[in-house]
């Protein structure tokens, strides 16, 4: 490990502004030390040797408690700026990183662990508190004090400057060494706990199946054994850390016992004065001091560390759509897919080969195909939630590559196959894409949706539960609806009828054909489906075909 992460300094502005107050306040620090073991020396000096009374040693002795006292301050205020930078970083660090998981979709974090990722975000960050709060500024500590100790004991004796400057390097030289083998153990150990937090959340969301299974009690152990895991490895940092405080504190030790016995020898022989001799032995240990509180800090510096890696390699993730160009609205463009390919990381063969298909505006253009043939990552390809690995998605002559995401979006309005509700009112749900809409407006889509049956003020559960599927998808038909009359000119819909009876089916179908030929404020309209129903909809079919390429039929089918 690096004693400074060079991409933690400069990726947040909050930290040049905690580096320099560190720097500032170090030095007074340093100062601070060497005037007070200056001032102690001469009063204990004077008192021994009976050269001054109190009455002389009166000033000696205020200005002694008006540099306790600036230490004491020192000390809050390093704390006080160090704790306000690392949660002022910690935010910056935890909102860049979900705006980029945003960016980046769900077709990359399918790819991921969540639980992982959760666990990045919420406590990875926080591991950061000590790097900010303990490592940072006793960093810039062990910079400054031990020179400018070393410059104050030169001054009054070189022979014991000199011992220091020799043994000092041993320091760092056996922090480096510890630091090596913390480094690993310290990785091994965060990647046991972000497998176990994986864990445990998989088992959670599967307990119902696990114990329909009977599976429950196997998962018990596993996740007794990923614990396990962690505790040996948990254990493996904490011996390492042990030992090297042992070491560092050894090494400081022996040294400034040199220190004292070579002082101590020439006091003896009177070759040095008291005064001197005492400077020397207050000095001494407050130049390894900074350097032992290092080591100490460092232990739990490297786990936040760990995580800040992680946090890096997930902003460099390049999103799939990162350009900035204006968006044309795709109602007077139309949506044009061209031999488009989507890979899925680990994945041998293609999700999908050689789609292509045109969604004029004003159409409604059905897809089909059989499971697996790639429907739903064409889909998730337009939303630019996955990157294609060759084709092209193009509005117009406008590449979606090169659009705005968020104004992409915008425009979008999409059911998905499964479709996520939160855990509020219905109402709620259908006004997710557009907040401000009326009650009257909610109640018009649901209407549409064919969901007038349900109670717009109904309170859902956990992702919706408490509906059936197919009252959450009408649900989600009705948020998107909702989305085409404010903005909205792209409408995807992934099997929006799988759960429907058949009646009902019809009735969403010729809405959905009526929307998307609404002649002042036309639609484009890509259907996902399997069924007779969903083809007779439509203005055109394009059938998917696994494998092998597309092919497209013209015209409204038999
Ligand atoms: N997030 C993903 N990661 C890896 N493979 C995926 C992912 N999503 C889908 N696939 C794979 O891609 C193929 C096409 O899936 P999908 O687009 O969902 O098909 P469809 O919607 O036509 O049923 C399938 O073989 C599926 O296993
Ligand atoms: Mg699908």
């Amino acid at each position: 490990m690096r004693p400074l992460d060079r991409w933690l300094l400069r990726s947040t502005g909050a930290m040049r502004w905690h580096l320099a107050a560190s720097v500032g306040l170090g030095v007074v620090a340093a100062a601070a030390v060497i005037v007070q073991a200056g001032l102690l020396a001469h009063v204990i000096a004077a008192t021994f040797l009976g050269t001054a009374d109190v009455a002389t040693l009166r000033g000696p002795l205020l200005a002694l408690l008006v540099v306790v006292g600036v230490r004491a301050l020192v000390t809050w205020a390093q704390e006080a700026t160090a704790t306000r930078a690392a949660a002022r970083v910690k935010q910056e660090l935890r909102t860049r990183l979900l705006d980029h998981v945003l960016d980046l979709g769900p077709g990359w974090l399918a790819g991921r662990r969540s639980g992982d990722l959760a666990q990045l975000a919420t406590r990875g960050v926080d591991a950061l508190d000590a790097y900010f709060a303990g490592y940072l500024p006793q960093f810039v500590l062990a910079c400054v004090v031990p020179p400018l100790v070393v410059v104050r004991m030169g001054l009054a004796d070189v022979l014991s400057a000199a011992v220091i400057v020799v043994t000092l390097p041993l320091v760092p030289v056996f922090m480096a060494l510890v630091g090596w083998t913390t480094r690993r153990s310290m990785d091994r150990r965060w990647s046991d706990l972000r497998r176990l937090s994986h864990h445990f959340l998989d088992v959670l969301d599967g307990l119902p199946v696990l114990r329909a299974y009977g599976r429950g009690r196997a998962q018990a152990a596993t996740v007794r054994r990923v614990t396990d895991d962690y505790r040996r490895s948990t254990l493996a940092v904490l011996r390492v850390s042990f030992l090297s405080s042992f070491v560092l504190e050894l090494t400081a030790s022996l040294s400034v016992a040199l220190v004292a016995v070579e002082v101590g020898l020439r006091l003896l022989d009177g070759r040095v004065g008291l005064e001197t001799a005492l400077l020397v032995l207050i000095l001494a240990p407050e130049a390894y001091l900074p350097l032992r509180q290092l080591g100490a800090g460092y232990h739990a510096a490297a786990e936040g560390l760990s995580a800040a890696a992680q946090v890096r390699d997930v902003l460099d993730e390049p999103a799939p759509l990162r350009g900035s160009t204006d968006v044309p609205h795709v109602a007077e463009t139309g949506l044009s897919v061209e031999n488009l390919q989507v890979r899925y990381p680990g994945r041998s063969r293609p999700a999908l080969t050689g789609g292509t298909l045109r969604v004029g505006p004003g159409e409604l253009v059905a897809l089909v195909g059989p499971s697996g043939a790639g429907k739903s990552s064409l889909i998730a390809a337009v939303l630019g939630f996955v990157t294609p690995a060759a084709g092209r998605i193009q509005l117009g002559d406008v590449d979606l590559t090169d659009v705005d995401a968020a104004a992409w979006r915008q425009q979008v309005a999409w059911v998905p196959q499964r479709p996520r509700l939160v855990s509020a009112s219905i109402a709620d749900n259908v006004r997710l894409g557009v907040p401000d809409a009326s009650d009257e407006e909610v109640l018009g889509a649901l209407r549409a949706a064919a969901a007038e049956e349900l109670d717009p003020a109904l309170w859902l559960g956990e992702d919706g539960s408490g509906l059936s599927a197919g009252q959450r998808q009408r649900v989600a038909l009705a948020r998107a609806l909702l989305r085409c009359t404010r903005g909205g000119g792209l409408l995807l819909l992934d099997e929006p009828t799988e759960h429907l009876d058949p009646a009902t089916e019809e009735r969403v179908l010729r809405t959905l054909a009526h929307r998307a030929r609404e002649p002042e404020r036309p639609l484009c309209v890509l259907l996902v489906g399997h069924r007779d129903a969903v083809a007779r909809a439509a203005d055109r079919v394009v059938r998917l075909a696994t494998p092998g390429p597309l092919v497209i039929e013209l015209g409204v089918p038999a």
